[in-house]
């Protein structure tokens, strides 16, 4: 992989960071505070999009709890270490700096007050403070490592990345000639190109080939925090459903969340559904308890003997301590006991009771997919952590050579965890690189 072109002929810097995102401008802002002379490449014409599109414009940049429970990836402890060198406060902080508003939300969310693109420039003006250098519109061409040389251990080409204009343009004008290259030379790379989540948002598998590009394994990725799809006749029903939102508990076999859930015109959404997208493998079932805070069998079965004549949707609308919207209650009254939906409950055997009250505690589904990365918010999988040191993110196969954030096999839950995740692998990085 060693290439011959000498790299007098390149620019050279200390560090050079592929990602402008939020790991990315992380470590970029750490590194150049230690007076490292730091170049971050992005292709896409905009720094941080995905900050900028985050909790619905207003960036959920961090949590109050954070615990490696809240991330998952194949090796469970290797976010611990970053994660305690980085605390949320420390992000707090220099949000408090830069006095930027925020408030708390349920679950120890925080959220800017106004805009994500408070904490996009609160990144920005750092790193320009820190003298970081941040290129956009640049297509990595190759990254190649040279040998015998520490201070150009590696060398990138770059192209312009043209804009759609600009390539219509070119095509109609049959323009063939090559685009002008630059090149750039520096010790320490860092791979900070996020998921592939949002293409239309600057997302590429640079990452993951740079990654195979030097022998690391990848985990295999998939959309992840993404609403569930479903076809057929449960399909048919969510879809009627749409706009209902109610809590629910949502579980599956390894786990379980206390959250909303939503229908939408696509299937099931809202936070419970997005926490339970982490945990899921398709073709996978899921259970969503519609009413948490009542135990259904007993109630039903109670009211067959206090209330004999009642009918089921009656007790379920009166009775229940979260009563079920009503066009949602006449829904599942055609999907689960249409046959006996006028029937006294004198009438309905015990067990047909008991059947239904565990369907509405426990209504098992089987999605036949999610939206996938199209609206995902985060990619599962990536980059194995085994082959990467949890203090510094350095590779363990290629000296100087460094992957942050999604990019690696480290997910977050909904709630602030990926940025988090983002803040403190980049700075870990930046620290050392
Ligand atoms: P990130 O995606 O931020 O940055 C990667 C950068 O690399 C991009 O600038 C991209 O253009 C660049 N790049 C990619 N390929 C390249 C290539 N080939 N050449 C050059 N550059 C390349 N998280 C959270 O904690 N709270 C929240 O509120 C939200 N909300 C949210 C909403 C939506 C709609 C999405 C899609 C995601 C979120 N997230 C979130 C997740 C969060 O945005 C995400 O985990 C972090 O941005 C990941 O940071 P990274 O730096 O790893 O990647």
């Amino acid at each position: 992989m060693s290439n011959q072109r000498n790299t007098s002929q390149y620019a050279h810097y200390d560090v050079i960071i592929i990602g402008a995102g939020a790991s990315g401008l992380y470590c970029a802002l750490t590194a150049g505070r230690r007076g490292r002379r730091v170049l971050v490449l992005d292709h896409a014409n905009k720094a941080g999009k995905k900050i900028l599109m985050s909790g619905g414009g207003r960036c959920n940049f961090t949590n109050y709890f954070v615990e490696p429970e809240h991330f998952l990836g194949a090796n469970q402890h290797f976010c611990k270490s970053a994660l305690s060198r980085y605390p949320s406060w420390e992000f707090i902080a220099m949000v408090e700096a830069h006095k930027i508003p925020y408030h708390e939300r349920e679950h120890g969310q925080l959220f800017c007050d106004d805009s994500a693109q408070d904490i996009l420039s609160m990144l920005l003006d750092e790193c320009a403070a820190a003298g970081v250098q941040v290129k956009l519109n640049a297509q990595i061409e190759s990254v190649q490592t040279v040998e015998n040389d520490k201070s150009a251990r590696f060398q990138l080409l770059t192209t312009k990345q043209l804009s759609k204009k600009e390539k219509q343009e070119r095509k109609e004008a049959a323009n063939q000639t090559k685009l002008a290259q630059t090149g750039y030379c520096c010790e320490s790379l860092v791979v900070a190109t996020g998921g592939l989540s949002i293409p239309t948002m600057g997302a590429s598998g640079l990452g993951y080939e740079l990654a195979q590009q030097f022998g690391h394994t990848l985990i295999p990725t998939d959309a992840s925090l993404v609403p569930f799809t479903f076809t057929d006749k449960t399909g048919e029903l969510i879809r009627a459903l749409s706009g209902i939102s109610l809590p629910v508990i949502a579980s599956n076999e390894r786990i379980s969340f206390k959250l909303p859930l939503l229908f939408t015109h696509r299937g099931l959404s809202g936070p419970s559904m997005l926490q339970l997208s982490n945990y899921w493998h398709t073709g996978e079932t899921i259970s969503i308890n519609l009413l948490p805070e009542t135990d259904t069998t007993a109630l039903l079965l109670t009211h067959k003997k206090s209330h004999s004549k009642q009918l089921i949707r009656t007790v379920l609308a009166d009775y229940t301590d979260n009563a079920l919207p009503k066009k949602l209650l006449t829904a599942l009254q055609t999907h689960l006991w249409e046959d006996i939906k006028d029937t006294e409950l004198a009438n309905i055997k015990d067990e047909r009771l008991a059947e239904l009250g565990a369907s509405l505690n426990g209504w098992q589904l089987k999605p036949s997919g999610t939206e996938g990365y199209r609206t995902a918010e985060v990619t599962r999988g990536g980059v194995k952590t085994d082959e990467v040191s949890s203090k510094t993110m350095q590779s363990n196969l290629q000296e100087g050579l460094y992957f942050i954030g999604e990019v690696l096999d480290v997910t977050g839950w909904l709630g602030g965890y990926n940025f988090q995740w983002a803040w403190a692998s980049g700075f870990v990085s930046g620290e050392i690189v």
